[in-house]
């Protein structure tokens, strides 16, 4: 969906999460090869790039790197996101999962112009304009592909088209298709309730492609065949737990395509009293909470 992200896209780099980087190891696990990952609608490349604890980034830049030649391209982690904008400024990997190249891909130049950079992660902006045919060329031509993702993006994508396109990239046989999405978290009864009622105060504002999300992927379509990681109707459901700031609350709520199109409307959704409200059931603006993002996802390989 163009423009939905655009406005919001400085502050999306710091508020949204990194995904558990157990998911890229079973990812990987389920490809033959590992030569090429398409990451799209990346925004910021939230899953194309990852950043590990600082110890284990020294550990690897200093000890593990020289001594191989593999590289991660997919990796993940699940920090306070107040601690990420010195993080975004070191080139981290962890050693775990191996891509060769990873493409990043976004409608939104303006999320593109905040992407997190790797050395084997390129992004690339592809306007809706661009037509298949050259969108499968820019990624190396059919069946060059062994692993597409779409992270807490399909449900914006106008999906027979999106699912042709995959069709022709991966490399079959062993290349898979991802996607996954988060709607709803698990933090204290009284946290949860507010949030609850603050959603409700976007509907009016939210785009008809988010009644997917909401759903929980239970009723996207999803012709592939199923690699035992969730099957069409029946999303695989995960955890994501990580630590988070009232700020890291808040700029996640910002960052939310409702919040945008309510502003442009002349409403701000997260008015004073509101963010009163929150600050008051989190317990304290210097709070770092355990919270557990539920998340669903469906993997499956091109129907033969
Ligand atoms: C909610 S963001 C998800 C970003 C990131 N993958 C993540 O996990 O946080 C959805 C992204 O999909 C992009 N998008 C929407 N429609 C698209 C399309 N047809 N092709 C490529 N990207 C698209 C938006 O610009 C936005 O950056």
């Amino acid at each position: 969906m163009a423009g939905l992200f655009d406005k919001q896209a400085e502050v999306y780099v710091d508020a949204r999460p990194r995904y558990p980087s157990e998911w890229y190891s079973m990812l990987a696990g389920r490809t033959h090869h590992h030569t090429l990952a398409w990451d799209v609608g990346t925004g910021n490349g939230q899953a194309a790039i990852g950043v590990s604890n600082l110890l284990f980034s020294f550990f690897y830049l200093a000890y593990l790197r020289p001594r191989t030649q593999n590289i991660c391209v997919l990796d993940v982690l699940s920090i306070d996101q107040d601690h990420l904008n010195w993080h975004h400024k070191l080139i981290i990997f962890k050693v775990a999962e191996y891509y060769e190249q990873v493409i990043g891909t976004d409608v939104s130049e303006a999320q593109l112009k905040h992407a997190m950079s790797h050395p084997r992660v390129r992004y690339i902006h592809t306007p809706l304009s661009i037509s298949d045919d050259e969108l499968v060329l820019l990624l190396g031509g059919e069946g060059s592909v062994d692993l597409v993702t779409a992270a807490e993006a399909v449900h914006w994508f106008d999906l027979p088209n999106f699912y042709s396109i995959v069709t022709r990239l991966l490399r079959k046989p062993g290349g898979i298709l991802a996607v996954w999405g988060y709607n709803d978290s698990a933090i204290s009864p009284a946290i949860d309730s507010a949030l609850k009622r603050f959603r409700e105060t976007t509907l009016p504002f939210r785009d008809p492609n988010i009644r997917n999300l909401f759903d929980g992927y239970r009723t996207l379509p999803f012709p592939f065949e199923s690699v035992g990681l969730g099957s069409e109707g029946e999303p695989l459901l995960l955890d994501m737990p990580m630590e988070l700031s009232f700020d890291g609350l808040l700029r996640m709520l910002m960052s939310s395509s409702a919040v945008a199109t309510a502003k442009d409307r002349g409403v701000e959704l997260l008015s004073e009293g509101v963010v009163k409200e929150l600050e008051s059931a989190w317990g304290g603006r210097s709070l770092i909470r355990n919270v557990i993002y539920k998340a669903f996802m469906l993997v499956g390989k091109p129907k033969l």
